[in-house]
């Protein structure tokens, strides 16, 4: 009798395959494994459980214009300069989007508590910010970048559905977006939806395992994501995501 088959290992993708991916279809949907992979010391086990454990500290986005509290969340900026490897973080500001790409929460300052220092410094953090920039600049090379990132966690009780997008499909109004799964926990739904400019759906699929991401060129299509709920509902539930955006440019004034 033979050996039980050995568990299939994620296929190796290189930062130069993926930039063709997002190149060629506008986005791409990549396995954790191989994006945990391509994280060098970032992506190995210890440093990926603190960089998750930090999600147990966000605070409450006083923001929801539709009074929602089932959201947490910190912020931070950075800055990425032509011909200057790496990511340089900013002092602390507020989010800002037009109201045509968030007509909920859009045309306001808002102010979140910031990133932890020692996440904004971390190996994870910043080896994921390295592998956005490869892309972002093979989307428009050799420009300054304005970088934005985003802990998020949703959390949903029964008959209280967290919204993950409660703005709907939608464009972030930058260049390119990288949307990582950090933790699903006790959860259904949460799918995500890629569709083109014009609002024709393109992919659904779940994030669901450790570092699953989307990437996708923002220029191109919306993206947006279902309701989630409690899959046992006698119990806590939360989605945590790492959202990073690139936006050509230097960042603009404060
Ligand atoms: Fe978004």
């Amino acid at each position: 009798m033979s050996a039980a088959a050995p568990l299939a290992v994620a296929p190796e993708l290189s930062a130069g395959a993926l930039r063709a991916a997002v190149a060629e279809r506008g986005f791409a949907r990549v396995p954790g494994a191989a994006v945990a992979a391509l994280l060098g010391p970032g992506g190995a086990e210890a440093a990926l459980d603190a960089f998750a454990a930090s999600w147990d500290r966000l605070e409450v986005d006083g923001f929801m214009a539709d009074g929602g509290r089932y959201r947490r969340r910190r912020h931070a900026n950075f800055s990425a300069r032509r011909g200057v490897p790496g990511h340089e973080r900013g002092p602390h500001r507020p989010h800002f989007q037009a109201v045509v790409h968030n007509s909920l929460n859009g045309g306001v300052e808002r102010w979140f508590a910031p990133v932890e220092d020692t996440v904004g410094e971390g190996a994870t953090l910043r080896a994921l910010l390295d592998l956005g920039r490869g892309l972002a600049d093979g989307l428009a090379p050799g420009g300054d970048w304005f970088v934005e990132a985003h802990q998020f966690r949703i959390e949903a009780a029964v008959g209280a559905p967290g919204l993950p997008t409660p703005e709907g499909v939608h464009h972030d109004g930058v260049d390119l977006v990288l949307i990582a799964m950090v933790s699903r926990r006790n959860l259904d739904g949460g799918e995500t939806v890629v569709a083109d400019a014009a609002g024709a759906e393109l992919a659904r699929f779940t994030l669901r395992d450790r570092l699953d991401a989307a990437l996708l060129d923002d220029r191109r299509v919306r993206h947006g994501v279902s309701p989630v709920r409690p899959a046992d509902t006698a119990l806590p539930s939360c989605r945590d995501v790492l959202v990073l955006t690139w936006k050509r440019g230097l960042p603009p004034p404060a």
